[in-house]
């Protein structure tokens, strides 16, 4: 499931503009905007209006709302500049890792889209422009799991790891959800097999990262959940090439068998690279025919 939100300040300029942009580009996918310190109900700003219609887009329905806790579940959330950013992270510290700037997602953190506010409809459509440029690249970037979440779990012999990726993926503007466990405390890898893969059946979240000892436990786990297809690599061809020929929607690693340097390039080469299609369709579709 697609669900974005875009979040400026007032809600009149920015933030509305980036979601009509977007919704055009993706009409399956639930986008919203919302401001920091909106005056409720003001309409969009009258040059926004102007340079959205040059686009064929309609902002006239458009009403300014505040940010709550509600519209942020679920939602990766794109903020204008890295100061929304952190102050959407230091609100509403439960979206942790589902929260960047827009330039951070797409891969260049140091961008801002600064306020148009009051400037003429010409630094709107250079405001505009930067948007889309900037969920372009955005797209490049995230490939297959654009506009999506990826989900990690592990067990206690995988948490050390499985922060490490966490924190490095979120670095790299991956937005991604822990779903356990949180500590080196003893536990069974199948119940974060269980929340992970359940997680992408529902398509709650676009694919999924699995850690234990060996990776061997939570791939037989996970394989278990109906629509996962959970890939075994502890490396990264492996791991592209179970997107490439298997379309895996999880990747499962061993803690006891590789470091973070190789796991962050594996994640990065799986979360990346999309399904070939073609000849290996027919195959994917005789693994979905097992499930019964
Ligand atoms: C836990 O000691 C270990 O068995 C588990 O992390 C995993 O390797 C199972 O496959």
């Amino acid at each position: 499931m697609k669900r974005v939100l875009f979040v400026c300040s007032g809600n009149t300029c920015r933030s509305p503009l980036a979601a009509a942009i977007l919704q055009a580009e993706e009409p399956g996918a639930e986008v919203y905007s919302a401001g920091l310190a909106a005056y409720e109900g003001s309409p969009a700003a009258e040059a926004a209006k102007v340079v959205a219609r040059e686009r064929g887009l309609e902002l006239s329905d458009h009403r300014a709302q505040n940010l709550r806790a509600e519209l942020l579940q679920g939602a990766i959330c794109l903020t204008m500049t890295r100061a929304h950013q952190d102050e959407v992270r230091r609100r509403f510290p439960e979206a942790e890792g589902r929260v960047f700037s827009l330039g951070a997602y797409a891969g260049e953190p140091g961008e801002d889209i600064e306020d148009p506010v009051g400037q003429g409809a010409g630094r709107y459509r250079e405001t505009a422009d930067r948007i889309t440029t900037l969920l372009r690249r955005a797209k490049e970037r995230h490939g297959w799991l654009y506009l999506q979440l990826v989900g990690l779990g592990s067990d206690h012999a995988g948490f050390p790891l499985k922060r490490e990726l966490l924190a490095a993926l979120r670095q790299e503007g991956v937005p991604a959800r822990d779903y356990g466990t949180d500590s080196t405390a003893s536990c069974d890898y199948p119940d974060f097999a269980q929340a992970v893969g359940n997680a992408v059946a529902t398509t709650e979240i676009g694919a999924g990262i699995l850690i234990c000892g060996t990776g061997i436990g939570m791939s037989i786990s996970a394989n278990k959940v109906q629509g996962v297809r959970a890939a075994l690599v502890q490396e990264g061809l492996g791991a592209e090439l179970a997107r490439r020929h298997n379309d895996a929607n999880v990747l499962c690693l061993g803690a006891r068998l590789i470091g973070p340097e190789l796991a962050k390039e594996a994640a990065l080469r799986f979360l990346r690279q999309p399904f070939d299609g073609g000849r290996h369709t027919a195959r994917v579709d005789k693994i979905r025919a097992l499930e019964g």
